[in-house]
């Protein structure tokens, strides 16, 4: 069986690709929902019914363990998937998320315990990497703020335009406003790091900025080795599928650039038979 690595859209590619880096030998189905992105201003219940949607089609087409690689997902609809719908769907499968084993790397990596959180207007809303942080470390300070246009931004291929420049050096100065204390930014929305280079380039040099895809590659490796009931049924043929919701030619060539490779995906439809 497989794993599959869920996204509204591109972003998700961003954890796949490290994802595989640590773990080649798996099968991976990577699905992104970019005819539906952004998810990011989309209220907890649309999220949630679109991210079940997602889950039921991954394990319909043979994933023993799906990964949400997205944080507004994994805010949203992640603890009402695992407690309400996986017993009734199949309580052997695991759904996992992405924001815990984010917030776990934290007390190692911060010196002035003062953080920055960049993310989607729903990540920011539903306050899931306050909450959590609370039960790791309440001396840590959060700042939270929302960058409502950097989504769209790699979604339409404008992440290394000029004009994403102004987005992404408007609320970086807004973060650092809130807090000049702040030695560490979490990119708490897996598109970001797209936007990698603009995003260094408008932060102070001492600041750390912390990517998500080695974090949740170390988290799920980690997770595989504590459970070999799951780990034995995944199977080690090292192949990846590439689905979307959208057309496949805009996929193609978004996610090869991205991935630096050609990719041909396959469209499915999460709505068919609803
Ligand atoms: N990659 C998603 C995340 O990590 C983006 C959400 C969106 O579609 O706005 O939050």
């Amino acid at each position: 069986m497989k794993i599959g690595v869920f996204d509204s859209g591109y972003g998700g590619l961003t954890i796949l690709k490290e994802i595989r880096r640590r773990l080649p030998q798996y099968d991976y189905l990577y699905l992104g929902d970019n005819a539906r992105n952004p998810y990011g201003s989309r209220s907890f219940e649309i999220v949630y019914e679109f991210t079940l949607q997602a889950v039921k089609a991954l394990f319909e087409r043979g994933c023993h363990l799906v990964v949400l690689a997205c944080n507004t997902a994994s805010a949203k609809a992640l603890r009402t998937i695992q407690q309400n719908d996986l017993p009734a769907l199949d309580p052997s499968k695991r759904v996992l998320g992405v924001i815990r084993p984010t917030v776990e790397t934290l007390p190692e990596v911060t010196a002035t315990k003062h953080v920055g959180l960049l993310a989607t207007p729903g990540t920011v809303k539903s306050n899931s990497y306050y909450l959590e942080l609370q039960k790791m470390d309440p001396e840590i300070h959060l700042t939270q703020h929302a960058c409502p246009m950097w989504v769209p931004l790699v979604e339409n291929n404008e992440f290394a335009s000029e004009g994403s420049d102004y987005f992404v050096k408007k609320d970086i100065d807004a973060l650092f406003r809130q807090d000049p204390l702040i030695d560490t930014i979490v990119l708490g929305c897996t598109h970001y790091p797209l936007l990698l280079d603009k995003i260094e380039a408008f932060i102070p040099k001492d600041v750390k900025v912390l990517c998500q895809g080695p974090v949740v590659a170390d988290s799920l490796e980690n997770y595989l080795s504590r459970h070999p009931e799951i780990e034995m049924r995944l199977s080690n043929r090292a192949t990846v599928t590439y689905l979307t919701t959208e057309h496949t030619d805009k996929f193609d060539s978004l996610a090869s650039l991205f991935l630096g490779k050609p990719i041909n995906s396959h469209t499915i439809s999460l709505t068919e038979g609803l």
